[in-house]
């Protein structure tokens, strides 16, 4: 028996530029539609939407099959939606002013389609054509310039619920044409919206990148934006083997900082509570949490039990934010700062966990070796250690966020990288950890779990 009494198929399929395709005809839109008006007539347990590649009437679509009937509808755009689902997912009866038409004629149509691919992906590969997603790779950065500018400039709480260039530019004092070609750029990208010579922000837009939205995350790309001129430096690192642009972290502007923590924020706030799930509170009364950036794991840990207290050490450029957040928890008293360096010979003593986040990708391996040490000793007899990074396999050749943040580390420090598990085995072992265990979690980065026996 199905488990649905209905499941359309609907194209989703992407192509290059400027060939025929349903996601370039909108389907997009159209599925966000069928899945809300779905929901909204009552329909979400009867009938299930799976997004599909190509059903062969690229010049067509939206196209879709309802099944088990086989019905094919054609140019499906959202307006047509609601009659869909009333008419046909409701009610039983075709909407045939939307079929694709009658089987033979659309299977002669799909053969020709067919064809027609076929050959323009061989005329391609004999002459030599760089494959799609190579050439997007290459051209990635475009796309990632245009947003970085766009949030640099704060264009999407200018452009706002609707604006014309020249008032953006006139507000941001930038020159009216380019302000132009920025904004059509972001139109094209997705992220504005375009109604004669007035550009509104997109839903997208609205919800994470202007000022006083519920979501706002400018402050965290901002920290994207500082290092693209790190990034700019990668060929000369590779040539020299360490960043060439390096500066001390507490001697960057309090812009910088913010940014970077703001950043780191946003994904702690959001892991923290898996985090000391998979941690467990067993034996945790005390935690020191190093180089604990915006407190958010402490604060976690804190909420998780009601006796657990944490500590956050920090540069003292970056303990007034975490202060800040503790403040705002509700948790001061209970998770504590402390002004102090990875680097210092002590931590402390009698902790029941170190915790150690993000941090170890900022050493290098023998820093590694001396900071676990001294984590080591900052513990109380059965305490644990736990590292959550990006842990790479051990070719190190994935996952492939970590090989690449092995790069952002190569532009950004004097001997940073991203490690293998089996490396941290080795250091914490060194250190005379025992038990070591690596925990997976959903996500770029992974936990190292260890203790002290
Ligand atoms: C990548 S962030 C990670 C923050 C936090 N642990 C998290 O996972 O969200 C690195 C943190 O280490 C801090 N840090 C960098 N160098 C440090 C040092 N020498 N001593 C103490 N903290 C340092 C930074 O200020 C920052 O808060």
């Amino acid at each position: 028996m199905e488990p649905f009494r209905l499941h359309i198929y609907a194209c989703d399929q992407k192509k290059a530029e400027g060939a025929p395709s349903c996601s370039a005809n909108g389907s997009a839109q159209t599925m966000e539609a069928l899945r809300r008006e779905i929901a909204k007539q009552g329909l979400a347990a009867d009938v299930q939407v799976t997004t599909c590649g190509s059903l062969g009437l690229c010049t067509r679509g939206p196209n879709m099959v309802v099944y088990p009937e086989g019905v094919w509808y054609s140019g499906v755009h959202p307006g047509d939606v609601e009659e869909i689902v009333r008419e046909h997912l409701a009610g039983g009866r075709v909407v045939s002013r939307l079929l694709s038409g009658e089987g033979p004629a659309v299977r002669e149509e799909i053969d020709g389609n067919r064809k027609r691919m076929l050959a323009s992906l061989k005329a391609r590969d004999e002459a030599g054509m760089l494959p799609d997603d190579l050439q997007q790779t290459v051209n990635g950065f475009r796309e990632s310039r245009t947003v970085l500018t766009a949030i640099e400039l704060d264009v999407f709480s200018s452009v706002a619920a609707g604006a014309t260039a020249d008032s953006v530019a006139h507000k941001l004092g930038t020159s009216p044409r380019a302000t132009e070609s920025l904004l059509n750029a972001l139109v094209a990208i997705g992220l504005l919206e375009k109604e004669k010579d007035v550009f509104i922000d997109g839903p997208v837009a609205r919800r994470y990148l202007v000022a006083g939205a519920e979501h706002d995350a400018r402050a965290a790309i901002m920290h994207t934006v500082h290092l693209w001129p790190r990034w700019s430096t990668l060929t000369e690192c590779v040539r020299k083997g360490t960043a060439v642009t390096r500066g001390r972290q507490d001697e960057r502007p309090d812009e910088w900082t913010e940014a970077f923590i703001a950043a780191m924020h946003r994904n702690a706030a959001v892991r923290a509570p898996q985090v000391v799930q998979a941690v467990g509170l067993d034996g945790v009364r005390s935690v020191l949490d190093l180089g604990g950036g915006s407190g958010a794991y402490s604060i976690a840990f804190a909420q998780a039990g009601d006796g657990v207290t944490a500590e956050v050490l920090d540069l003292a450029s970056v303990v007034p934010i975490t202060q800040r957040h503790i403040d705002e928890a509700g948790l001061t008293g209970r998770v504590t700062t402390r002004v102090g360096d990875l680097h210092d010979e002590t931590y402390g003593s009698g902790y029941d966990l170190v915790f150690i986040s993000a941090i170890c990708h900022m050493n290098s391996p023998d820093e590694n070796r001396a900071m676990l040490a001294t984590a080591y000793s900052a513990l109380a007899p059965a305490g644990r250690v736990v590292i959550q990074d990006f842990i790479l396999d051990a070719d190190k050749t994935g996952p492939k966020t970590g090989a690449l943040f092995a790069l952002n580390m190569l532009v950004g420090t004097r001997a940073g990288s991203s490690y293998s598990e089996e490396e941290y085995g080795s250091w914490l072992s060194e250190a005379g950890f025992r038990d070591v265990r690596r925990i997976r979690l959903p996500g770029p980065t992974a936990l190292v779990i260890a203790g002290r026996p």
